[in-house]
């Protein structure tokens, strides 16, 4: 039913591919639109346990906003491009009560690098490379670019990414704290998938409070602390806590309902 990705659900992982490889799967109206609608399900179907974003083809995650849009906009359709990307897929994927993460297989530039950074953390193949070659174009980054990147590598390298559109290779993302790990390009989905398989079995609303708990630290309107005490407290209503304690106790497994 999608036309510029591809979705597939395996074991409780939805593997979300964006699909123009022929345009280094840049992101365009359309992509925006599926992958809002692709989110929609991740937060929707009770099958999903967890989703992976990805880029089709051996060259590119997403090379960027598609640059084909651009010039027939004004400063109010800028902004206009700017607020619906982030509400309908960037802020939407980084408040997803269920975990998604990036699989970074090529070149994540511009607002593929913004992409990667709205999941809850990323993996690069050794080929990945990341930027944000906005000011190449006059501009700057308009899906939390900015935001996202000082957060994730701090200021001083996030400024002279920012200002100097420079490109970094995967082992320099990896030691900027922006990758959690670099594989092989061929395996680069089985490990991705295998870390999330591990998260899978974990309590599912413990992992949905540690992630809401986890973003409040970069949200001026709550308070983290608090957030993560109402977090914590919620958990001693859920039968999940009642069983992952009593498995404890009883020296045995936990299985999880995620209620
Ligand atoms: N928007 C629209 N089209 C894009 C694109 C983008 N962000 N990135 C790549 N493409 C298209 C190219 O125009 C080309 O299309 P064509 O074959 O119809 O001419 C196709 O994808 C392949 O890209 P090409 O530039 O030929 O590949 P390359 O290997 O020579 O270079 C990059 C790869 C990533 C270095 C180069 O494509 C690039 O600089 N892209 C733009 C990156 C960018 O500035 N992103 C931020 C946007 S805000």
């Amino acid at each position: 039913m999608y036309t510029t990705i591809l979705t597939d659900l395996e074991n409780g992982i939805f593997t979300i591919t964006i699909n123009r490889p022929d345009k280094l799967n840049a992101l365009n109206k359309d992509v925006i639109t599926e992958l809002s609608a692709a989110i929609d399900e991740v937060y929707s179907n009770p099958e999903i346990k967890s989703a992976i974003i990805s880029g089709a083809g051996p060259k590119a995650f997403v090379a960027g906003a598609d640059i084909s849009e651009f010039l027939a906009l004004d400063a109010n359709g800028g902004k206009e491009l700017a607020q619906k990307g982030q509400d309908m897929v960037f802020t939407k994927i980084e408040n997803a009560p269920k975990p998604i993460v990036a699989a970074v297989n090529g070149f994540a530039l511009g607002g593929g690098c913004e992409l990667a950074m709205a999941c809850h953390f990323r993996l690069a193949s050794e080929n990945a490379k990341f930027g944000q070659p906005e000011v190449n174009l006059g501009l700057i980054p308009g899906y939390g670019g900015t935001q996202r990147l000082t957060q994730l590598v701090g200021k001083g390298r996030a400024m002279e990414m920012l200002m100097s559109a420079n490109i970094i290779d995967a082992n320099t993302a990896l030691q900027y704290g922006l990758v959690n790990y670099v594989v092989p390009a061929e395996e680069l989905l089985n490990k991705t998938k295998s870390i999330l398989e591990h998260i899978n079995s974990k309590a599912p609303l413990a992992v949905a409070g540690c992630i809401k708990a986890a973003n409040a630290v970069f949200d001026e309107t709550r308070n983290g602390y608090q957030t993560e005490i109402d977090a914590f407290g919620e958990c001693f209503d859920t039968d999940d806590m009642k069983e992952g304690t009593t498995a404890f106790l009883e020296k045995r497994k936990p299985t999880f309902s995620g209620k």
